[in-house]
């Protein structure tokens, strides 16, 4: 029974890629819940390429992580001290507890999860906030319908590949686009995704010229830049692009680089939509209890790429996620969520 909670604070503000300096391991007791208040012993922690945006100081989707905060981080855990009346000892639960070992929270944003239906990883993950993102952005933002063509980038990532996953389920012809042979086996392979460009090893113009020959008619894009770029020249007549995110862009220290070929939205009749998931907040049940029902029939699978070492591995984990070193859903072990 640990006494102690570790916690990662932001120190600095990172220019390029976040520095080791840019962080500071703080050790304090494990808190005791007050009335209405109950402690979670953390065993993973998400890790997402937002987090390098709410690094930084300004207005975005959401306020930043101000110096001297613990790092803002979704996570799932298990109840180990509680006056709640909501959560007793033993729930396991999903919240946004942070970059530490324990949490105390007053419940609100807490949400029970069901450990008898998938691993509680997965819940940061496919039964998660990637999953819902894939899932939204595909069949409320961009509409998809059966038999259309539909590329994704970032696609072996953790929005990626449930994305590509949902696409195919929902009848349409599915291309990914990844970094290296492997991943791109994977998604082929194991994943039943149609076609698969390695952007590192490959023309993406060229591959999608193969791959699309009558055009791109929903564009999922995790990274922006040269790819969104690259896919702007191949779209179909009535195109939907949905801007999820720019990995790309995230560490840039000069403008981040914007489409050039945009004028395709003119020539194609295109529409190019940025969507943040929190929007969809109270369908989430609705969203979750079918990505559940898909997982269980065996429709979609869930891979998370687990990273060892506490919260002191935080930083070099996160960095993972831009040098591609993930496959599936990134989280960081910190416990077993038994101790408290
Ligand atoms: N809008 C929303 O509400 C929302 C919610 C969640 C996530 N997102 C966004 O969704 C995207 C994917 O997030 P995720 O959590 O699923 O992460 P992820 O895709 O699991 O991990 C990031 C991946 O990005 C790729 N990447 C990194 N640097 C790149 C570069 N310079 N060019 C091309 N690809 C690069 C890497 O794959 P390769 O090996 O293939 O390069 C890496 O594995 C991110 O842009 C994130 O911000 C948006």
């Amino acid at each position: 029974m640990s006494s102690t909670n570790r916690q990662v604070r932001l120190a600095a503000r990172p220019s390029g890629l976040p520095k080791p300096a840019d962080w500071d391991l703080v050790e304090l007791p494990v808190p005791a819940p007050g009335p209405g208040e109950c402690v979670v012993a953390i065993s993973h922690i998400s890790l997402d390429p937002a987090m390098r945006g709410w690094m930084n100081a300004g207005a975005s989707y959401i306020d930043p992580v101000e110096i001297g905060d613990v790092m803002r981080a979704g996570a799932v855990g298990r109840v180990s001290a509680s006056e709640h009346p909501g959560f007793d000892v033993g729930d396991r639960v999903y919240g946004n507890f942070g970059v530490q070992e324990h949490a105390l929270t007053d419940g609100k944003g807490v949400h029970k999860i069901d450990p008898s239906l998938a691993a509680p990883p997965t819940y940061l993950g496919t039964l998660g906030m990637t999953g819902l993102t894939a899932y939204f952005g595909l069949l409320d933002v961009a509409k998809l319908q059966e038999g259309e063509t539909v590329v994704v980038s970032g696609a072996a990532g953790a929005v990626g590949s449930a994305a590509g996953q949902i696409a195919k389920l929902k009848g349409a012809r599915v291309i990914g686009i990844a970094g290296g042979e492997q991943k791109c086996r994977w998604l082929v392979e194991e994943l039943g995704i149609d076609a698969a460009i390695d952007y590192k090893g490959e023309d993406v113009r060229r591959a999608l010229r193969e791959h699309a020959p009558k055009g791109v008619d929903v564009f999922f894009d995790n990274v922006g830049g040269e790819i969104l770029d690259a896919v702007l020249t191949r779209l179909a007549r009535g195109a939907r692009i949905v801007i999820c995110g720019a990995v790309s862009q995230y560490n840039a220290t000069e403008a981040v680089r914007g489409p050039s070929n945009y004028l395709s939205l003119l020539v194609f009749r295109a529409t190019m939509t940025g969507m943040v998931v929190f929007d969809y907040a109270a369908r989430y049940p609705e969203a979750m209890a079918e990505i559940a029902g898909w997982m269980r029939e065996g429709k979609i699978v869930s891979r998370e790429h687990e990273v060892e070492g506490g919260v002191e591995a935080f930083h070099d984990a996160l960095l993972k996620l831009f040098a591609g070193e993930n496959t599936g859903k990134l989280v960081l072990r910190v416990g077993d969520g038994e101790s408290s």
